[in-house]
């Protein structure tokens, strides 16, 4: 018999909390919201129950309860009234996304990092993240010239970070080299640099009203592999990416443990729509307790390494971990 014995630390509340490694804090979410050009009222999202799509006159209101309840950030995403096949929208100054960013830039001050999608997807009248070249792929270079036009419009209506989703290459240095030049230098780049093709975006393209048809199977990373995971996030490391993300979160773990381990920048993860779901799903039907199911799920995350989590449940979560 040897004198090992792990419950030990486990015995009272009291030792638990003492020997506990992460302590997640409402200043490490960044709250992802939906801004709809066409709406007056908030409108229920059905497969993400509790999220919804927000008319542009809520943005002060957002940012406003996001700071009472102490998150760290706020991303957004804009639905456009109109697509065209270059995705016009995202870089006109008037654009959805841009006024929403203007307007949650004026109502922050300093109190919040404010943080933009940067992608056509929502954009495109095809539902891709790029612009498509004559025989119908997605033209890698060519969507570069629209990210570093759609970067400069976000940097000036004020955006803090801009959320590089769209998984071209060089993304990061072509829209770091355009913030450069125009003299942007404090804008940060948060590069979603392994994303996977995943089923788990299921109902974000219910949330931007996706035009989508097929699938993202050329840009993003395919599921299996976790060395394109780490080498991209080596790469926008390098292309100068002030935060890398892995995104989805909890079926990649062990992908966001390696990025951590080896990027000597802060590491994202996005909690995506799917994963959301699904405890909302199950705690619906009674099957889950859903206090504890995301908590546990944000726990994880951080303890995986995460250092920021991308979640549509930012403000629940801060109001719990205050609680506890
Ligand atoms: C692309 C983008 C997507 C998500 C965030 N940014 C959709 C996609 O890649 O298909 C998904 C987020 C989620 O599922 O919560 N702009």
């Amino acid at each position: 018999m040897t004198s090992y014995r792990p419950r030990r630390l486990r015995t009272t509340p009291a030792m638990r909390r003492l020997v506990r490694e992460v302590r997640p804090h409402p200043g490490e979410l960044v709250w992802a919201v939906f801004i709809h050009e066409e709406l007056a009222e908030p409108r229920p999202i059905a497969s993400l129950p509790g999220v919804s799509q927000h008319p542009l006159a809520a943005v002060p209101a957002l940012v406003d309860a996001a700071v009472e309840a102490g998150v760290g950030g706020l991303m957004i995403f804009a639905i456009p009234a109109v697509r065209d096949a270059r995705g016009s929208g995202a870089v006109d100054p008037d654009g959805i996304l841009n006024r929403a960013i203007r307007a949650a830039a004026d109502a922050a001050g300093e109190r919040l990092v404010i943080m933009a999608d940067l992608c056509l997807d929502e954009f495109t009248d095809h539902g891709h993240c790029g612009v498509l070249s004559a025989d119908g792929r997605v033209d890698n270079d060519a969507t570069l010239a629209v990210y570093a036009e759609m970067g400069l419009a976000q940097a000036r209506a004020g955006a803090h970070v801009l959320g590089l989703s769209g998984m071209m290459d060089h993304q990061v240095a072509v829209v770091r080299e355009a913030l450069e030049a125009e003299g942007f230098t404090d804008v940060s780049l948060l590069a979603y640099a392994a994303k996977y093709a995943s089923a788990f975006y299921g109902p974000f393209r219910e949330a931007v009203d996706s035009q989508l048809e097929g699938d993202r199977r050329s840009y993003q990373i395919d599921p299996a592999n976790g060395l394109q995971g780490l080498h991209e996030a080596e790469l926008d490391e390098f292309e100068g990416a002030d935060i890398v993300m892995v995104k989805p979160a909890l079926p990649y773990l062990d992908v966001v443990a390696e990025v951590a381990a080896q990027s000597r920048v802060p590491v994202a993860a996005y909690h995506v729509s799917g994963e959301y779901a699904q405890i909302e799903a199950a705690a619906a039907n009674g099957w889950l307790d859903r206090r504890a199911a995301h908590l546990e799920a944000l726990t994880s995350m951080r303890r995986a390494g995460a250092d920021i989590i991308v979640t549509y449940a930012a403000l629940e979560l801060a109001a719990w971990l205050k609680e506890n």
